[in-house]
């Protein structure tokens, strides 16, 4: 081992030379008492639409898949049938009845031999399974109709894909030859592991026909909401301080045709009122997730709502000409800012109140389209126009976004999207420097750095850092951003759109590195931003300071992208502070290490603290980001 050498030098030599080797020094100074702007309170929001398998299959609580049989494969897809013993029967869709003119079909189940023994019926296999924990209440119901007052009860059962094994059971009985809403409790046993590996059954024990429509499941939910969202999704998205939710897209706003784009009149009210419709990430969605529930979700997490309305363009190139055509797609959007903010007295605050939320919803960003720069007929003009000046006529507090730069209208806020790679956000870190400060204020209603799939590693997260440096720093001009996707459904066929910010299956959810990024952002935004200088910084290293005045703490976010250790003396310019720092840590030994469904929390923000003064050193190890918050005496 003497003798090998490396460039001449002796390897012993060269593991002591690496394992001190780092960047020169850079000097940091802080002026503490000097606030360069406020920073923008709305800064990091979250973005969402159904991608994925963000809501079905995700968020979405919800565990039968293609609870109304309108999902691909003629209806079935998801669907068995089940012939216990000696029993026999078959299932079809029928497109003659179903529970409500919204959901006009069914599953006909037609059993021509069962009897208690012997039952027959159908099972539903989840998303990719349901997830089931033991002693656990799961609330469900089905729309059911018969052809025979003989037909008994409906046995319905949670059973384990492996062994067989039912794990909770109960019946429901009260059939009619009218359709009905049947509701039943399953109780798990208590005995059972955590498991995704379980499926649904509906059994009879008599001959004669069934129709089922709507058959739902759930298992507790955030703030026990009915219809709900998953409490460890829920959770994540908590822990990030979201200040606003961006919705219901995206493409998904869009829809590829202008008959697919989401009609929010069609996604409220009963579920059973609800026609589902296809999706532009080509699975057809729910509705379940409709506009009241986007709502209460910013109501769960404390957002604001941004809601975008649909403007008159679709994915595929259909658009609507400004001027009548476009009226009646504007007046859908003013009837939507009136179910969300308006009183019991307006025809559509009504209808919320209807539908179980009389506060009216705090409204101040709606958002005209989704990346209308798509829209090669040059309509977005026009189109962007008429919805301002109706909107501001009715409504002249709400602030109106652009998605892309307009001619003839001055917008309040422009959104832009930006999807890259780490080297570039390592340069784009002062994209906005130099924005016009009376030009529109920006929102970046999507970005992300994409490296890493189905989540992001720690190098994309390294370039998110960067990047969100650079908005903070900026954040007098943009004042709000957010990430996209949001989120993934990792099990095979889940993902469209790689590199997504929170990866799931059905049991498990975890943070990518660029999650706990963000979680170390969004909890230490400050309300100023400090003026600074460095000295002695290369291209791979980026900083930003804030402060929160009422809590007197300085916070410095570091980011060091380079291989290696970054030394940095923090001048606090003579200011009185504790003697020591709170240091949040997020690092990795290469820019590939990630977490995964497996391995949850390989890289996860590690708390410390360090000594501090108003002069002190401080080391960054290589591929870090870091924040240390300094407490003023
Ligand atoms: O975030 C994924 C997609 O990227 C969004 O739906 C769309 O707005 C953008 O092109």
């Amino acid at each position: 081992m003497f003798e090998k050498t490396f460039a001449g030098i002796p390897a012993l030599a060269l593991c002591a030379v690496l394992a001190t080797a780092q960047n020169a020094p850079i000097t940091l100074t802080v002026h503490a008492d000097e606030a360069a702007h406020p920073v923008s309170p709305m800064l990091y929001g979250l973005m969402t639409e159904e991608i994925n398998y963000s809501y079905d299959g995700g968020l979405y609580a919800e565990m039968v898949r293609n609870r109304t049989f309108n999902g691909s494969w003629d209806g079935i897809q998801s669907w068995y049938l089940v012939e216990d013993g000696n029993a026999a029967a078959k299932i079809q869709p029928d497109r003659t009845t179903g529970p409500s003119a919204a959901l006009p079909h069914s599953m006909k189940l037609t059993v021509e031999k069962a009897d208690p023994a012997n039952e027959a019926g159908l099972l539903n296999v989840g998303y990719w399974g349901m997830a089931l924990k033991a002693n656990t209440a799961y609330k469900g119901s089905f729309y059911a109709k018969t052809d025979t007052a003989e037909m008994g009860q409906v046995r319905v059962s949670l059973v384990q894909n492996d062994t067989g094994r039912v794990v909770a059971r109960t019946t429901v009985s009260g059939l009619t030859s009218d359709w009905k809403q049947h509701s039943f409790t399953l109780m798990t046993a208590g005995d059972i592991q955590p498991s995704a590996a379980n499926h649904l059954v509906l059994t009879v024990g008599h001959p004669g026909t069934v129709w089922m429509g709507l058959v739902s499941l759930f298992p507790p939910t955030y703030h026990d909401r009915t219809n709900g969202n998953r409490i460890d999704l829920m959770e994540k998205m908590a822990a990030m301080h979201p200040q606003f939710l961006r919705f219901p897209g995206g493409n998904y706003l869009e829809g590829d045709h202008i008959n697919e784009r989401f009609e929010w009149k069609k996604t409220i009210g009963p579920l059973v009122d609800r026609p589902t419709h296809p999706s532009p990430w080509n699975y057809h969605s729910s509705d379940g997730m409709g506009l009241l529930e986007f709502l209460e979700w910013c109501e769960d997490l404390k957002m604001q709502p941004l809601l975008a309305v649909y403007a008159g363009y679709s994915l595929k190139g259909d658009h609507v000409e400004p001027g009548a055509a476009l009226e009646p797609f504007v007046q859908d959007a003013l009837d939507e800012i009136e179910y969300v903010t308006g009183g019991a007295d307006t025809k559509w605050g009504a209808e919320r109140v209807k539908d179980g939320h009389p506060a009216p919803f705090a409204l101040k960003y709606v958002e005209i389209g989704n990346e209308d720069w798509f829209d090669k007929s040059g309509s977005y003009d026009g189109r962007y126009a008429q919805f301002y000046k109706a909107i501001k006529a009715k409504y002249p507090a709400l602030q109106l976004i652009a998605t892309a730069p307009v001619k003839g209208t001055t917008p309040d806020v422009l959104d832009e999207h930006f999807y890259v790679r780490a080297t570039q956000n390592f340069h784009d870190a002062t994209h906005y420097d130099k924005t016009d400060r009376n030009g529109p204020k920006i929102f970046v209603g999507e970005w992300a750095t994409r490296e890493g799939t189905p989540t992001p590693n720690m190098g994309a997260a390294l370039g998110d850092a960067a990047w969100m440096t650079g908005l903070e720093r900026n954040s007098d001009i943009v004042i709000m951003a957010s990430y996209a996707p949001l989120f993934v459904n990792v099990n095979p066929g889940g993902m469209q759109w790689e590199s997504d910010l929170i990866g799931y299956d059905t049991l498990h959810s975890y943070g990518s590195p660029s999650y706990w990024a963000q979680v170390m952002f969004g909890e230490y935004l400050g309300d100023q931003a400090l003026k600074s200088e460095s000295a002695g910084a290369g291209d791979k290293f980026f900083y930003s300071i804030t402060k929160n005045v009422g809590k007197k703490q300085v916070y410095l976010k570091l980011v060091n992208a380079s291989s290696l250790a970054q030394p940095v003396t923090i001048d606090l310019g003579g200011a009185q502070v504790a003697g020591t720092a709170k240091l949040v840590s997020l690092s990795a030994r290469d820019t590939q290490a990630t977490n995964t469904i497996n391995d949850r929390e390989r890289i996860v923000p590690v708390d410390s603290t360090v000594q501090a003064g108003s002069k002190f050193s401080h080391t960054l190890p290589p591929y870090s980001i870091q924040v240390l918050q300094i407490d003023e005496k």
